[in-house]
């Protein structure tokens, strides 16, 4: 009050910098981050239809979950009959727990940027038409607990950095078309085969000690 009223000149200038450099809200990054996923796919069946970008945030959006604080916290779309691709923006998601986008015919990559998703419990990609490889950057997932990408048509290895993923409880990579041995390690110690089935070139599990990861030939 006192600096106000003594150097008010300077103030109001201190103030107009500080509203110029302030960076865009959270709220407003992370619809724009939906949106991008909105425009990135066909939804036939208007599952997406009350996704309006000019809300001030995303959270009375259907198949949109927040915080108290208006931070997005799961995406549930399973089941929801979309096509098209994942968008790398799904990242910026900070706080975002439960991403279920399962049952849907979604096709490319699964973005690297998912990595980023610091907060995520769940990833269920399981039953689309996913192609590409796993990406390493999964492995920094480190609250994950379920993550199923089984049925679509991924391939390359499976990361061996996910066996450090220490909260996992679920892994499902079945029915894809993966290479490559299966890491035992670390988390990958409790799980059955069933995680892996119905992957013609995959080979193992790795007989610790025995087999080293990375030997053999091609596997693309
Ligand atoms: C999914 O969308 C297609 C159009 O792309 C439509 O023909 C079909 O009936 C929809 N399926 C369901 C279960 O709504
Ligand atoms: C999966 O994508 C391919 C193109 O990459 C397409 O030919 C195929 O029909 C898709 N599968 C399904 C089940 O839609």
């Amino acid at each position: 009050m006192a600096i106000w009223t003594l150097f008010p000149l300077l103030s109001a200038s201190l103030l107009l910098r500080l509203i110029w450099s302030l960076p865009p809200t959270n709220a407003n990054s992370e619809g724009d981050a939906l949106y991008a996923l909105r425009r990135a796919v066909k939804d036939p069946n208007n599952v997406l239809q009350s996704w309006d970008p000019t809300l001030v945030d995303p959270c009375t959006w259907f198949h949109v979950t927040c915080d108290s604080d208006s931070r997005v916290t799961r995406l549930d779309l399973g089941n929801a009959n979309l096509t098209g691709s994942l968008v790398p923006e799904l990242g910026k998601l900070q706080r975002l727990q439960y991403l279920e986008l399962y049952m849907n015919n979604l096709a490319g990559p699964i973005p690297n940027e998912l990595g980023g998703l610091k907060s995520l419990l769940s990833l269920d990609l399981y039953h689309n038409n996913l192609t590409g490889s796993i990406p390493p950057s999964l492995s920094k997932l480190s609250n994950l607990k379920f993550l199923r990408l089984n049925s679509n048509r991924l391939t390359g290895r499976i990361p061996r950095q996910l066996t450090k993923l220490g909260n996992l409880k679920i892994f499902d990579v079945s029915d894809n078309d993966l290479c490559g041995t299966i890491p035992t390690m670390g988390s990958f110690s409790k799980l059955s085969e069933e995680s892996f089935k119905n992957n013609p070139r995959l080979e193992g599990p790795e007989l610790m000690g025995f087999v080293r990861y990375d030997i053999g030939g091609s596997c693309a």
